[in-house]
């Protein structure tokens, strides 16, 4: 059986896609060692101080928010998409050759750190975008430890299977809404609360605790959500959403840091900085 460099095999990867299609997300056995977490936080705390388009700052306050796009023009960034295991994963799960449709790093500062009310990621990209079908995923990677207090990322298990919910009406003369309530505490798209709420007092919630540089791969269209971070502990959470090519959205008309007019398939290629270590 083949293994790369992490270890996993591939019986496990055909085992991520039934979690995955069963839940809506996967925990591959792997996590990024401490030099490559350092690397990265080193990377995003440099660019979240740069004063550029992509820097996305909290609605009431000067806090950096979020940061986009940074795989276009950071370099460890872009080494970080295009690893191989990280490729293999999303490949396998987007169902065929993928590109990179979004990257993301939510800061979610100590104290200022606001919300993300229950939401599914594809009702923007097929509202606002086009994208036809929830063939991506999205990878994340927190690159603080994650606890109860300092705004975890939490899922309702199995919701990607029940469509897009709560959907707006289109405004009639068919115009996209402004790209910042895809990026702020007011979302343009979200879960109705007491839905959400049903949903997961049947369900359950998943709620993604563990330490900084693990990996979580979550469906397009799960319920998810996260609360303000309330602890003197920042949380920043990376985010790269990888699409299948066949699936690329027929209209974007947002930013190019939020939604990849180039669909061109990743390559992927090791970088010996960015190391991973088996569980
Ligand atoms: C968060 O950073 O907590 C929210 C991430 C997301 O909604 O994709
Ligand atoms: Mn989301």
């Amino acid at each position: 059986m083949a293994s790369t460099a992490a270890g996993t095999t591939a019986t496990s990867l055909a085992d991520l896609k039934s979690a995955y299609q069963r839940d809506g997300w996967c925990e591959p056995p792997y996590r990024f060692d401490d030099d490559a977490v350092a690397l990265i936080r080193e990377r995003v705390l440099s660019i979240s101080r740069e004063r550029r388009p992509e820097v996305v700052h909290e609605k009431d306050s000067g806090v950096v928010r979020a940061i986009h796009g940074c795989h276009n023009f950071d370099e460890v960034c872009a080494a970080l998409v295009r690893l191989p295991q990280l490729v293999e994963l999303a490949e396998e799960l987007a169902g065929g050759p993928v590109y990179v449709y979004q990257f993301k790093v939510n800061l979610k500062q100590a104290h200022e750190g606001a919300a993300w009310p229950w939401h599914q990621d594809f009702a923007f990209w097929h509202e606002e975008d086009g994208m036809p079908s929830p063939d991506a995923v999205n990878i994340a990677v927190p690159l603080d430890d994650v606890h109860e207090g300092n705004g975890p990322l939490m899922a309702i298990p199995g919701s990607h299977r029940l469509g897009l919910l709560d959907l707006p009406e289109r405004a009639a003369d068919g115009a996209e809404s402004d790209w910042r309530t895809h990026v702020s505490a007011d979302l343009a798209y979200t879960v109705n609360g007491d839905r959400a709420k049903a949903l997961a007092d049947a369900s359950g919630r998943k709620v993604f605790l563990g330490p900084r540089g693990s990996i979580q791969a979550f469906h397009p269209s799960i319920v998810h959500s996260s609360s303000n971070n309330v602890s003197e502990d920042g949380r920043a959470l990376l985010l790269i959403t990888y699409n299948a090519v066949t699936n690329s959205p027929a209209r974007p008309t947002r930013p190019a840091f939020l939604v990849s007019r180039d669909t061109t398939p990743v390559e992927s290629r090791a970088d010996e900085r960015l190391g991973l270590v088996s569980y």
